[in-house]
C-alpha cells in the first residue's frame, strides 16, 4: 500500500576533496552511500580553487547512484558542503573562474578594507565576526580589485552547495548557518544585512534569497531530474554548511555535547540558544541550522589536513608499504606514531600549514616542527602531527568554553575520528569522554534530517533528530586516561607559547 511505503531522503555534501551522499529512510537507517573525488587547485602557495563544473559532474555521478538504489523515488534531497567559497557566475548563469575556496587566504588587503569600510565593532555586532581571509565577502571585493573583467560580468554569487541546488533546479537560494559565513549575514535577523551590503557596494540581487534550513527553496528540474536520476519535482530544502549539518546529524541540537569534526579542517562546534559573538573575534559565532538557533565554531584550517600533506608529500615509503600490505596508509601511520611515547620525545608540530584560524587569525601563519633532534624520525613527525592538531582543538575548546558554553562530553567526526591512537590523544587533550560520530556521512546524514523535515516526514529538527540521529550510548563514551591528561596538561602550556615566540621572530 503506497500510504505504508517507507519515505526515502538523499542527502549530499560537497566537501573539499569529494562529493559524499547517502539515501536513507524516514527512520535513518541508511540504503546506500556514493562518493566521489575531484581535484583541488593550490595555483600559488595560500590560494585554493575548485572547478564548479567537477562538483557538478560528480555531484551527478553520486545522486544517479543513489536514485538508481531508491526503491520509491526519495520525497526530498538536503544540500550540504564546505562552507565560505565564492561561486561567480554571469547573467547567464555561466561560471567567470573557478570557485575560491573556504581556505583560500589571498584576501588580506580586502578584509582589511571591509573592517575599515564597515567598522571593526559594527561588523562584529551584525555578522558576529570579524572579517577573515577565509569567508565571501572578501573575495568579491578582491574579484573587484584583481580581476576586473570578471568583476564586470559578476551577477550572482553562490556558496558551494547552493551551486548544486542552482544546477539542480535553476534557482538561487542558500540557508542562514552557510550564509553566516559569508560576512554578509545579520545574524540576528537572519537574512542579509542591508547596511553592511550598502557599505561594500554589494548589490543585493547578486545574493540568493536566504531560508532556515529545513525549508524547501526549490524542485528538481526536468534538466536536473534528466542528468540525476531524480524525480522532476522533488524539493531541495535550503540544507547547511557542513559543520551544522554534520551537528544536526550527530544530535548536537542543544547544548551539553560538542562536536570535534577533524576533516581537513578540525571544527569545535557547540550549540548555543542566543547569538553570542566574542569579542576577541577568535571564535565563529553562525547561525545554527535549528531554526532560531545558532553556534559557537572554533575553527583549525588543516588538522586532518595535517595529516593529508604528511601522507601526500612526504610518506612516500609508507604509502608503499601501505599499498604492498593493502592498508589503509593514514592508519600505518598512526600505528608507526604509536610507538613512540606520548609527547614525541619533545617534538611538537603547529598545524599551520594553510594559516590559521582560531586563535590566531592570521593567514600568514605557517606550519613547523620545533624540538626536533638526532633521535628523532618520521614516527615522532607523526605523532607530533596528531598531538598539534589536538592541541589546536584544545585551544577552540577554551575559548569556547570561557564564552560559559561547557560541554560535558564530544562527539568526534570526520575521517580523523576513526584512528583509535587520535581519539585518545584527542580524549587526554581535550580532558572530556569522547565517542566517534555513529552515521559515517556526517554532514551528508545531517541534510537528510533537514530534507526529513522539509518534506513534512518530521514536524521539526528536534523530532527528527530522536527518531533518526544516532547518537552514541553512554557505554560508547571512551574516558581520558589520567595519567595522559597529566602528561599532556603542560604540553599543552608549552604548545601555546610557540607560535606567538615564532610569530614575533618575524
Ligand atoms: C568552517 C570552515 C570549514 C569548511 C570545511 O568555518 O571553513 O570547516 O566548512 O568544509
Amino acid at each position: 500500500m503506497a500510504g505504508d511505503e517507507r519515505k526515502l531522503l538523499i542527502g549530499l555534501d560537497i566537501g573539499t576533496s569529494s562529493a559524499k551522499g547517502v539515501l536513507v529512510d524516514d527512520k535513518g537507517t541508511v540504503i546506500a552511500r556514493a562518493s566521489g573525488e575531484y581535484p583541488l587547485h593550490v595555483p600559488r602557495p595560500g590560494w585554493t580553487e575548485q572547478d564548479p563544473d567537477d562538483w557538478w559532474h560528480t555531484a551527478e555521478r553520486v545522486l544517479r547512484t543513489l536514485a538508481k538504489k531508491a526503491e520509491t523515488p526519495a520525497v526530498a534531497v538536503g544540500l550540504t558542503g564546505q562552507m565560505h567559497g565564492a561561486v561567480f557566475l554571469d547573467a547567464n548563469g555561466e561560471i567567470i573562474r573557478p570557485a575560491i575556496l573556504w581556505n583560500d587566504q589571498r584576501t588580506g588587503a580586502a578584509c582589511e578594507a571591509i573592517e575599515a569600510t564597515v567598522g571593526r565593532e559594527k561588523l562584529r555586532r551584525i555578522t558576529g565576526n570579524p572579517a577573515l581571509t577565509g569567508f565571501q565577502a572578501p573575495k568579491i571585493l578582491w574579484l573587484r580589485d584583481n580581476e576586473p573583467d570578471h568583476y564586470a560580468r559578476l551577477a550572482h554569487v553562490l556558496l558551494p552547495k547552493d551551486y548544486i541546488r542552482y544546477r539542480l533546479s535553476g534557482t538561487f537560494a542558500t540557508d542562514v548557518s552557510d550564509a553566516a559565513g559569508t560576512l554578509l549575514l545579520d545574524l540576528a535577523a537572519r537574512d542579509w544585512s542591508d547596511e553592511i551590503l550598502t557599505a561594500l557596494n554589494i548589490p543585493r540581487d547578486w545574493l540568493p534569497q536566504v531560508f532556515e534550513s529545513p525549508h524547501i527553496t526549490a524542485e528538481v528540474s526536468d534538466a536536473g531530474a534528466m542528468t540525476t536520476g531524480l524525480a522532476t519535482g522533488t524539493p531541495i530544502v535550503a540544507g547547511a554548511g557542513d559543520n551544522a549539518a554534520a551537528a544536526v546529524g550527530g544530535g548536537i541540537v542543544k547544548p551539553g555535547v560538542a562536536l570535534v569534526s577533524i576533516g581537513t579542517s578540525g571544527v569545535v562546534f557547540a550549540h548555543s540558544d542566543t547569538a553570542t559573538p566574542d569579542s576577541s573575534g577568535e571564535l565563529h559565532c553562525f547561525c545554527h541550522a535549528v531554526p532560531g538557533t545558532y553556534h559557537l565554531m572554533g575553527v583549525s584550517l588543516a588538522s586532518g589536513g595535517s595529516l593529508q600533506w604528511f601522507a601526500d608529500r612526504i610518506a612516500s615509503e609508507e604509502a608503499a608499504v601501505a599499498a604492498r600490505l593493502g592498508r589503509n596508509l593514514h592508519d600505518l601511520l598512526a600505528a608507526e606514531a604509536d610507538t613512540v611515547p606520548p609527547g614525541a620525545d619533545d617534538l611538537y608540530f603547529l598545524p599551520y600549514l594553510a594559516g590559521e584560524r582560531t586563535p590566531h587569525m592570521d593567514p600568514n601563519a605557517r606550519a613547523a616542527w620545533i624540538g626536533l633532534s638526532l633521535s628523532h624520525d618520521r614516527r615522532h613527525m607523526v605523532r607530533a602531527i596528531l598531538e598539534g592538531v589536538a592541541f589546536s582543538l584544545r585551544d577552540s575548546l577554551t575559548r569556547i568554553e570561557a564564552q560559559g558554553v561547557v560541554p560535558e562530553r564530544l562527539l568526534l567526526g570526520g575521517g580523523g575520528a576513526h584512528s583509535q591512537v587520535w581519539r585518545k590523544i584527542l580524549a587526554a587533550v581535550l580532558n572530556k569522554p569522547v565517542a566517534v560520530q555513529q552515521d559515517q556521512e556526517g554532514p551528508a546524514y545531517g541534510a537528510t534530517v533537514l530534507a526529513a523535515v522539509g518534506a513534512g516526514v518530521h514536524a521539526d529538527v528536534q523530532t527528527a533528530v530522536a527518531t533518526m540521529a544516532k547518537m552514541p550510548a553512554a557505554d560508547d563514551f571512551e574516558w581520558p586516561d589520567a595519567d595522559l591528561v597529566a602528561n599532556y596538561a603542560p604540553r599543552y602550556e608549552r604548545f601555546t607559547r610557540l607560535y606567538p615566540a615564532l610569530r614575533s621572530a618575524d
